[in-house]
């Protein structure tokens, strides 16, 4: 009885200094929460990220470390966005992921999560500098844009330099740009760095139109087809910001019934299942990898180390709170490599 009531009394003992233990050293919690507010379901890459951040964050799960994740998305209004992100603190999240509905007026969500003090990993949709200054606990994971525009154009000019392209054989490539949002990072420098690296590789261009299409097959298909109207069949290479995008302008082709003689050759920007696809089937030339996994990796270990105090020393950060990850050439060659990631 003696025996037993000590023992009782020993463990009662070793209980209390491992939670006053727990206590003393602070912020190391073994709940991770994270809250994930994103711009619009209607977004096809977006959607495939969170997918893979929701899995690599299952890796992180163990007997001792509960790892959770709330999901809200916005439907694109920024208001809807700053209230999904009170609602997803209140719940208790102790680390937030936010892609921005309007990535030049975070200042609301930023104030929130600062008088909380809960850490902010922004994705995709990259504030500006002085934003990302506003406070020390504030990250970006996302991807070098300049490089997507620059492989792209690579990509295009060697198919243009193998021949076919120029169908009307003036010596020049009639082109058209396919145009993710007016105000996103990836729109503008896939864009221009496309252009800029045509042009250095000796490509002669011949600019017919740009359009806007806001990352959106449907809203590509409308404005392909109005281009397709106004030029008949004189375009010869579509460079699309993204795979829907793309998609959207050969569907455009597919719906006027234009034969494969006659049409333009498409890029694309991201490896969304679509776009490995379309490269798969010929109809992409080809695509840009944007690599979702490696963005997700990144943010799951990011948030996890956030929200326990634990180390941040094996992540390589840029200008010490950016994190970007390479893209990578997909053509018909190496898709199936894509196409088995999982
Ligand atoms: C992707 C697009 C996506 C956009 C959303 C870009 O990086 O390439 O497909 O629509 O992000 O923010
Ligand atoms: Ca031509």
């Amino acid at each position: 009885m003696k025996k037993t009531l000590l023992t009782l009394f020993l463990c009662g003992v070793g209980m209390f200094c491992l939670c006053s233990c727990g206590e003393v050293s602070g912020n190391t919690s073994q709940k991770v929460q994270v809250g994930v507010a994103y711009y619009n379901q209607t977004d096809t890459f977006v959607r495939e990220l969170i997918d893979c951040f929701k899995n690599e964050l299952e890796t992180y799960k163990t007997e001792d470390l509960e790892v959770t994740a709330m999901v809200r998305e916005a439907a694109g209004l920024e208001k809807t966005q700053n209230e999904q992100v009170k609602e997803l603190i209140d719940a208790g999240c102790n680390v937030l992921c936010v892609n921005l509905v309007d990535r030049a007026d975070p200042s609301e969500i930023i104030d929130t999560a600062r008088e909380h003090d809960i850490p902010l990993i922004f994705f995709n949709r990259e504030p500006v500098t002085e934003d990302m200054m506003q406070w020390e606990k504030i990250y970006y994971v996302g991807a070098i844009a300049r490089q997507s525009g620059e492989l792209q154009g690579e990509m295009a000019a060697e198919v243009i330099k193998n021949g076919g392209v120029d169908r009307n054989g003036d010596g020049k490539i009639q082109y058209v740009i396919l145009e993710g949002e007016a105000d996103h990072q990836d729109a503008i420098i896939r864009t221009e760095n496309v252009v800029n690296t045509l042009n250095k590789e000796g490509i002669n261009l011949e600019k017919l139109s740009y359009q806007i299409a806001n990352w959106n097959r449907a809203q590509a298909e409308n404005r392909m087809k109005q281009m397709i109207r106004q030029y008949n069949d004189e375009v010869e290479l579509v460079l699309s910001n993204n795979d829907d995008m793309a998609a959207g302008a050969v569907d455009a082709y597919d719906e006027l019934n234009y034969t494969e003689d006659n049409r333009p050759v498409f890029f694309g920007v991201d490896g969304t299942s679509v776009g490995l696809q379309a490269v798969k089937d010929g109809d992409f030339a080809g695509t840009v990898y944007n690599d979702k996994e490696g963005q997700a990796s990144v943010m799951a270990e990011l948030s996890v180390a956030l929200a326990t105090g634990g180390s941040l020393d094996a992540i390589t950060f840029e200008n010490e709170r950016y994190v970007y990850l390479p893209y990578l050439k997909v053509t018909a060659d190496n898709v199936d490599e894509f196409l088995n990631r999982k």
